[in-house]
């Protein structure tokens, strides 16, 4: 199955996961950009409440075409409940491109439900796989990482 993994992270935490995901599937990846919008503190702020409000913000252009996967696996950091901003932005423009997906999120502690909810609510498909990973499991996401993979094949 050709796979592809798409993410956003605005401090390494989802791109550590999508990058150890990207080694166990050893399938194409790409970071969802945006020439750091939401760097520092005055983006933390705006990130909260243009994730709670449901904005979309720009994106760099993407390089890899999603209707070329047969899996699209989303990778997010939950903000204020939700999908961050710019992997909202990219299900909007996207997400009519994309066969099948799978997603995951980190976080602190919660939102993590209402985050994958939206996924699915926002792209109208049934996810083959989800998972959440809080402060704690990143640590040793090994399991978690391991069953995901295990509902995706
Ligand atoms: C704007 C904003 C809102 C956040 N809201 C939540 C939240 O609702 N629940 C939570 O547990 N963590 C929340 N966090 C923390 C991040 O989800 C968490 O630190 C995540 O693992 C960061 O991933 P990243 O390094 O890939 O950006 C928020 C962070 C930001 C920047």
């Amino acid at each position: 199955m050709k796979t592809l993994i798409v993410y956003y992270s605005r401090t390494n935490v989802t791109k550590d996961i999508a990058n150890r995901l990207q080694k166990e599937l050893d399938c194409d990846i790409e970071e969802i950009t945006d020439g750091g919008k939401y760097d520092g503190r005055l983006g933390y702020m705006k990130g909260g409440m243009n994730a709670s409000m449901g904005r979309t913000s720009d994106i760099d252009p993407i390089s890899k075409n999603p209707s070329d996967y047969d899996l699209v696996i989303i990778g997010t950091p939950v903000w204020a409940s939700n999908m961050a901003t710019p992997v909202y932005t990219y299900l909007i423009k996207y997400n009519d491109q994309i066969k099948k997906m799978a997603s995951f999120c980190t976080c602190i502690s919660g939102g993590y439900e209402k985050a994958l909810e939206k996924i699915a609510e926002v792209s109208g498909k049934t996810q083959v796989s989800t998972m959440f990973l809080n402060a704690k499991d990143v640590k040793n996401p090994t399991e978690k990482i391991n069953t995901f993979i295990k509902n995706i094949k």
